[in-house]
């Protein structure tokens, strides 16, 4: 098919998104449009995301998000090529009401359906924006993954390590709740970080004495909580500047483990001799100054192009999703009214 014109369907954890995505052969892909709806309003009293919310929440706002994607990009059905989805991994209800959105979409106009892994979503992001060839590195770092691939096809992905318990922006959520501060933590950390001093409390650096890709947040998060409750029993409280400098520890903390473990990752993927190498990140996380500014600084120490995609890609939207859709349907894969949505989907 010389001109491909595709509609993606994100549901898998709490952004309900439709978007279409189109791409001529041999041209550049082009989003013509991308909705998101967030449900971080619905979410805000529960301190997380609760499964049973959101995927109410998908189910009520899919078919709203798919007519605007249509209407934004001024088409109708009658318009694409096919309808892919996100299968997972994610939340099973959202993921569900995903999948059962776009098979009834697929059989009430024929077009063919195409379920897409979330993280094939992240993991192919950079093709859709900037021309990236294979193989390229990875770094996914959000609120519920991080992980290290070599992306060395549309469907072939090399795992060097991820994190063993928490993702990073967890970490940050968490960190940003055991000091009261905002939700989603990982911009308010961040606020508060700038004022801070990131060498006051000596946090860990976990796993760093591990020469492999694998990381580890979770004891980082239980030493701010540490800090914070002997500052506690000894003051009685935080002050503004404690907590601005248990944010800038922590934040930095963060930052040095991922640019360490970037390190060792970028070594093996430079071994296979990439034409012209490339790091490229995805993931709410990598939206963080400080951490980017590390990754930014490795990258040209180690001779490689660093790609961070604009934002709005970079966090859970369903243009990646369409145009990982593409690639599938490229190669000629189709899924029938048997796709399942699948909780857990490793790469
Ligand atoms: O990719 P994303 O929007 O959603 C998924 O987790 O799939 O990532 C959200 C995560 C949250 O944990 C949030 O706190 C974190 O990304 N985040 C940040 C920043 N902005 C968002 N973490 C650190 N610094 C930031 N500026
Ligand atoms: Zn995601």
């Amino acid at each position: 098919t010389p001109h491909l014109t595709i509609l993606g369907l994100e549901s898998s954890c709490d952004d309900t998104a439709a978007a279409i995505v189109c791409q001529a052969e041999g041209h550049r892909p082009e989003i013509l449009s991308s909705i998101v709806y967030g449900q971080a309003e619905l979410h805000a009293d529960f301190g997380g995301v609760v499964p049973e919310i959101a995927a109410r929440a998908h189910a009520e706002k899919l078919d709203v998000a798919v007519a605007e994607a249509l209407a934004a990009a001024q088409m109708t059905l009658a318009d694409l090529d096919a309808v892919a989805v996100t299968a997972g991994p994610g939340l099973i209800g959202g993921v569900l009401s995903g999948v059962m959105c776009a098979k009834g979409l697929s059989a009430a106009t024929g077009l063919p359906l195409v379920g897409v892994n979330h993280l094939a979503g992240h993991a192919l992001t950079p093709r859709l924006t900037d021309a990236v060839a294979f193989p390229y590195l990875m770094l996914l770092v959000s609120g519920g993954h991080c992980q290290y691939l070599i992306v060395r096809g549309p469907e072939e992905f090399t795992r060097l390590g991820g994190t063993i318990d928490d993702a990073p922006g967890e970490a940050f959520d968490k960190t940003a709740r055991l000091l009261g501060l905002a939700q989603p933590g990982g911009p308010a950390v961040e606020a508060d970080a700038k004022t801070g001093d990131p060498k006051r409390f000596r946090l860990p650096r976990p796993l760093l004495d591990r020469p492999d890709c694998n990381l580890s947040f979770s004891g980082l998060k239980t030493a701010v909580l540490r800090a914070r409750d002997q500052i506690v029993a000894e003051k009685g409280g935080l002050t503004r500047q404690d907590r601005a400098d248990l944010c800038a520890g922590f934040q930095q903390a963060v930052a040095d483990t991922l640019t360490e473990k970037t390190r060792r990752a970028i070594r093996l993927y430079i071994r296979e001799n990439p034409a012209e190498p490339v790091v490229a990140v995805a993931g709410g996380v990598a939206a963080n100054g400080t951490i980017r500014a590390g990754l930014q600084a490795l990258c040209q120490e180690a001779g490689a192009r660093f790609l961070a995609p604009p934002l709005a890609l970079c966090t859970d939207n369903a243009a990646m999703i369409a145009y990982a859709g593409m690639e599938r349907f490229r190669a000629g894969a189709r899924d029938g009214m048997d796709l399942a949505a699948r909780p857990r989907w490793p790469l």
